[in-house]
């Protein structure tokens, strides 16, 4: 599975890529916002940090407005991904950036339908919102493997891409179901390295290394 994470923040990024575990990075409008830094500036800082893909989301609702921004955004780097909400517009400029080979996540799904429709628009990317879609009741995983099986009925090349990821069962469970790739916050990916026993285990073995009085 991979690894993207979900953050507009550079010293987060470029601490999870120097693990060589970081697949990409996801940003939204809001984790702009919450960086404060200008947005095509700092997506292409963050392009430049890693190879996978980028995904900056468009600002605009309607089709053309779209198309406008994707085109200042898809010049910012070749690694850049198109974000763009799963509405009928969405849809449409999903179809028409992916058709001439442009990188598409089709973000804000909340249905399998809406996955399928994705799909059938030539997405890179769909990213289901587990911990959202579980915020109001309903069960983000089951969602997730309904996904799962809708692709892979059809063969559809859309990499399912789970988004808002609020801890490691959720992690867990996506790879179990076989997402191809899940989206998180640092604090999410830096715990899923944390086990008591492991913490345990380093300590006693440095007591007792201590106790040898050697050195390597
Ligand atoms: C994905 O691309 C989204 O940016 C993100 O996962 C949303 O997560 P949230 O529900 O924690 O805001």
């Amino acid at each position: 599975m991979k690894f993207f994470v979900d953050t507009a923040e550079i010293n987060d990024i470029k601490e999870l890529a120097a693990t060589g575990l970081l697949d990409g990075v996801t940003t939204n409008p809001s984790l702009i916002a919450k960086s404060g830094r200008d947005f095509l500036e700092v997506t292409k800082e963050i392009c430049g940090i890693v190879d996978g893909p980028v995904s900056a989301e468009v600002i605009a609702l309607d089709h053309e407005g779209m198309m406008r921004e994707a085109e200042i955004l898809r010049k910012i780097a070749d690694n850049v991904c198109i974000k763009v909400p799963l509405t009928i517009d969405g849809l449409k400029t999903c179809k028409a950036l992916t058709g001439d080979g442009t990188k598409v996540n089709v973000t804000l799904c909340f249905s399998a339908n809406q996955a399928l429709l994705a799909a059938k628009a030539g997405a890179s990317f769909i990213s289901p919102f587990i911990g959202r879609h579980d915020d109001n009741g309903f069960d983000g995983l089951e969602l997730i493997r309904d996904i799962r099986l809708i692709y892979d009925n059809y063969n559809y090349a859309t990499e399912i891409l789970a988004a808002s990821i609020r801890h490691g069962v959720h992690v867990l469970e996506c790879a179990r179901i076989g997402a191809d790739v899940m989206t998180a916050p640092p604090a999410v990916i830096k715990g899923l390295v944390k086990h008591v026993l492991t913490d345990k285990g380093i300590e006693g073995f440095m007591a007792d290394w201590a106790k040898t009085g050697q050195s390597l």
